[in-house]
């Protein structure tokens, strides 16, 4: 038995933040090339196997034999993303009538700086998508990039129901993507009561849609940290609450995402750098005022003076994903002279990240 090696890209959010969550609305992200790996051995020595996460530490992995063979135990491990995935895989393994196998599972990751805080690149997204292909291959189950995606959201939504998988599907295809999210309620639905199988070639997964878009050709990507890590968790749940009992228009926020997006799009479509960064700037300003009318931290400080500088020198920016923390990205023109924005993200704790785009792979 031979070792297994799969890795997958970081992500970034570059518009269409939060709007994402409903069924059917647009958002553009990208893969960076900054990799988590999973290196899966076949245990031969113990029966059972293990995961090995830099979080977690040593887990080792439960059985349970029943009429169908042998089956993950799931109660008996955390509830994470790596669980969710070997869960899943192993039940669609046993709709398949592929024997079990057992195997120990490493995990390393570029994804946090040397004291394991999280960059905010979608190191979840990233262990969930290395360990399908890792598992794909160990099985032999030959899926394809979707349904390596659809795999990998129907776990992710066994351990965060809202995620709208916009991670899952960047570090699963790699490169510039547009990207819609399916139902997740009704797929969770259909996961108690239907085999895998059927779930994953039926017909619940409208509004998923994913594009793959041509980059900028005239912008420069840039990305800075603040250091600070945020939870989506509390974020998205923070800007769900307001939107029942107070001000946010959120119809009106739904589509005025879609035009930024659609306008972002069109932007990197035809090559019009104008466009694509007026559609940046206006999805920043759309999150500031999501952030106010709902009482959510989206742009703390430091995210604001990251955005503000690159504006400053003719470029634009934003925060990455949920704000809070975490990344933000700078869109800048090939001419535009950044040495003043980067010596105050520097005198103000913002880290310049030098990451490229990850390559896009196959077709979507
Ligand atoms: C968080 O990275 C992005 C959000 O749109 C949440 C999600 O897409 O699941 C805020």
């Amino acid at each position: 038995p031979g070792t297994i090696e799969t890795r997958a890209p970081g992500k970034l959010f570059i518009a269409g933040e939060y709007a994402v969550v409903e069924p059917g609305q647009p958002s553009v992200l990208i893969a960076v090339d900054r990799y988590l790996t999973v290196t899966l051995s076949e245990s031969v020595g113990h029966a059972a196997g293990s995961v090995h996460s830099p979080e977690y530490g040593l887990i080792p992995l439960t059985w349970t034999r029943g009429d169908s063979g042998l089956t993950i135990d799931r109660e008996h491990h955390p509830y994470d993303y790596v669980m969710a995935v070997i869960g899943t895989v192993e039940q669609l393994r046993g709709e398949l009538g592929i024997p079990a196998r057992f195997y120990d599972l490493r995990i390393a990751s570029e994804l946090d700086d040397a004291s394991g805080r999280k960059f905010g690149l979608g190191s979840s997204a990233a262990v969930t998508v290395a360990t399908v292909h890792a598992l794909d291959r160990f099985y032999e189950l030959g899926l394809t990039a979707r349904e390596r995606f659809k795999l990998a959201l129907l776990a992710t939504i066994q351990v965060s129901p809202n995620a709208s998988g916009g991670d899952v599907a960047a570090s699963t295809f790699g490169g510039w993507i547009r990207y819609s999210a399916p139902n997740r309620a009704t797929l969770r639905a259909q996961l108690d009561d239907r085999p895998l199988r059927e779930v994953l070639s039926g017909d619940g997964w409208e509004g998923f849609d994913v594009a793959r878009l041509a980059p900028p050709h005239g912008l420069r990507l840039l990305v800075g940290w603040t250091g600070s890590p945020a939870s989506t968790e509390r974020l998205v749940g923070g800007v769900r609450r307001s939107r029942r009992d107070s001000g946010v228009d959120y119809p009106a926020f739904l589509l005025e995402s879609r035009g930024c997006v659609d306008d972002l799009v069109s932007g990197l479509d035809d090559g019009d750098d104008d466009l694509t960064l007026d559609a940046l700037r206006r999805a920043r300003r759309l999150l500031q005022r999501l952030g106010a009318q709902s009482g959510t931290l989206i742009e703390t400080d430091r995210l604001a003076r990251l955005c503000d500088t690159a504006e400053a020198a003719g470029a634009a920016g934003k925060p990455s994903g949920a704000g809070g923390g975490d990344c933000g990205i700078v869109l800048a023109p090939a001419d535009a002279d950044l040495t003043r924005m980067l010596r105050s993200w520097e005198s103000h704790d913002i880290r310049h990240l030098t990451l490229s785009v990850h390559p896009p792979e196959g077709s979507v």
